[in-house]
């Protein structure tokens, strides 16, 4: 069987952003099991339908990342009871076809949510509203588990880097749950 390819997409921009440290937390669980890499996508610009035929370099780019994948991987923080506006933007030009032969990227490709946050909730209600989103566009989602972290706070070191001391195995049950997702999934 080939390389999994697993895309983490991290809905939030910020450099020290806990939710891009559990992503890369994640690529270390995952190890050598699949390829892991994560978007990098600033420089996309906001949805306008003025431009988007011929689609932004930046778009093209995001889409063939997402098509190449087996997996998207979404960690997300939680803005007001929702996951971020860059991330909805993001998914909104993921959503729009290609062109008339080819259909949006996203449609069946197998997701995994997780995220986390200084607050209690632990961003559940975030990730509520991207199974919303990302089941409307046919995304595969695997709902258990989901990992949500509340208390980021208590997870920080002297420097404010996380350490999940006490998430790291949730989300190493998490990682196993989804390679193994993933596994009933690529042919
Ligand atoms: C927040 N934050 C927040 N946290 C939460 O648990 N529930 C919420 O509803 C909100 N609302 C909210 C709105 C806005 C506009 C911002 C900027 C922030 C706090 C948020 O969880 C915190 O800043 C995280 O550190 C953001 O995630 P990253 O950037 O660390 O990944």
């Amino acid at each position: 069987m080939k390389k999994i390819k697993i895309l983490a997409i991290v809905g939030s921009l910020r450099k020290e952003s806990y939710n891009r440290q559990l992503a890369l937390a994640a690529k270390e669980v995952i190890g050598d099991r699949a390829d892991f890499e994560l978007l990098e996508y600033h420089d996309i610009p906001l949805m306008n339908q003025d431009i988007e035929y011929p689609a932004p370099e930046a778009v093209k780019r995001v889409r063939e990342a997402v098509k190449d994948a087996d997996g998207i991987w979404f960690f997300t923080p939680e803005y007001n009871h929702f996951f971020s506006g860059v991330l909805k933007n993001l998914i909104d030009w993921l959503s729009r076809s290609i062109s008339d032969k080819e259909p949006q990227v996203l449609a069946g490709k197998p997701a995994a949510i997780s995220g986390i946050s200084p607050a209690m909730a632990g961003t559940s209600l975030a990730q509520d509203h991207l199974v919303t989103l990302i089941s409307f566009l046919n995304m595969d989602v695997m709902n258990v588990p989901r990992l949500t972290i509340p208390n980021a706070m208590q997870q920080l070191d002297s420097d404010g880097k996380l350490t999940l001391k006490a998430s790291y195995p949730y989300l190493e049950k998490q990682a196993d749950a989804y390679i193994s997702f993933l596994q009933t999934r690529i042919k």
